[in-house]
């Protein structure tokens, strides 16, 4: 690549970038814990084993959810490039833009963004979605497979045998919950669980995209994605479409 002036530009404001790696941190974490539980019969693990397996994924999950939400309350209050506006793959010229992109970068001749460029939306907001469903389903399962808020207590009320204290209700004991109760509580566990299982598995697959495409767009445009997202500050050899 010629030689070209870099320009820099202030783009991924602190809360963004935080948010960023935090979630990072706690996908890692989840992806290895969760994959634990997974293969938890295929290891041998016993119920206790599985209880603690449960409860620091869970733990994890907490910051991931909390982290999450406080990012989508961000993006209707962040700066420009925070916001569902620079995020979501529609809007006004969206399909335009999309194709001008692709088609300058077959003709490597890239254009640059400061924000999400348009297939870089149609990745971010597919994560959001993905992350989102993970959390929610997460959060049910943390009630019904070890009793844990914001759930926990309500499951535990529902499926205690009469004259039980439901607080005494612990994961993996049933000789102290009603077995009707229970059953109907395992039903209603049932779409979660899949959900969140079969989630994972596309979650896998966008972050592999995710990061394929940003080390390609690195190599092939230049520029500083990367560093971009710790320091906020994108360098840029060419004035961006998004100015
Ligand atoms: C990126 C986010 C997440 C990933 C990648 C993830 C991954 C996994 C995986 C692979 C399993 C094993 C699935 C199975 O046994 O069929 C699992 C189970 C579980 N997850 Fe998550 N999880 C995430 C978020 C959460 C959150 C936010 C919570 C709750 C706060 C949560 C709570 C649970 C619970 C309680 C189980 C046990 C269910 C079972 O018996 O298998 N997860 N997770």
């Amino acid at each position: 690549m010629g030689h070209h002036n870099f320009q820099s530009y202030r783009v991924w404001d602190l809360p963004t970038r935080v948010f960023h790696w935090l979630n990072v941190i706690c996908v890692i974490g989840l992806i290895a814990v969760g994959t634990a539980i997974l293969w938890a019969g295929t290891l041998g693990v016993t119920n206790d084993g599985k209880i603690l397996l449960k409860t620091i994924h869970v733990y994890f999950g907490y910051v991931f959810a909390v982290n999450l939400l406080i990012r989508l309350i961000w993006a209707f209050m962040g700066n420009r490039y925070a916001r569902w506006s620079s995020i979501l793959p529609f809007g006004k010229d969206y399909g335009k833009n999309l194709k001008t992109y692709i088609a300058a970068e077959k003709s490597c001749n890239p254009e640059y963004y400061l924000g999400h460029n348009p297939k870089g939306r149609l990745a971010v907001a597919a994560l959001f979605l993905v992350l989102l469903t993970m959390a929610c389903s997460g959060l049910v399962l943390a009630g019904t497979d070890i009793y844990y808020p914001p759930f926990g207590a309500m499951i535990q009320e529902w499926i205690a045998a009469t004259g039980v204290n439901p607080a005494e209700v612990a994961p993996y004991i049933k000789d102290n919950v009603d077995a009707a109760a229970y059953k109907e509580m395992r039903a209603l566990r049932s779409p979660f669980i899949t959900t969140h299982y079969w989630t994972f598995f596309i979650l896998l697959g966008l972050v592999i995209i995710h990061i394929g495409a940003v080390i390609y767009t690195e190599i092939k445009a230049g520029g500083s994605l990367i560093s971009a997202m710790f320091t906020g500050k994108k360098l840029l050899p060419r004035e961006p479409e998004d100015k």
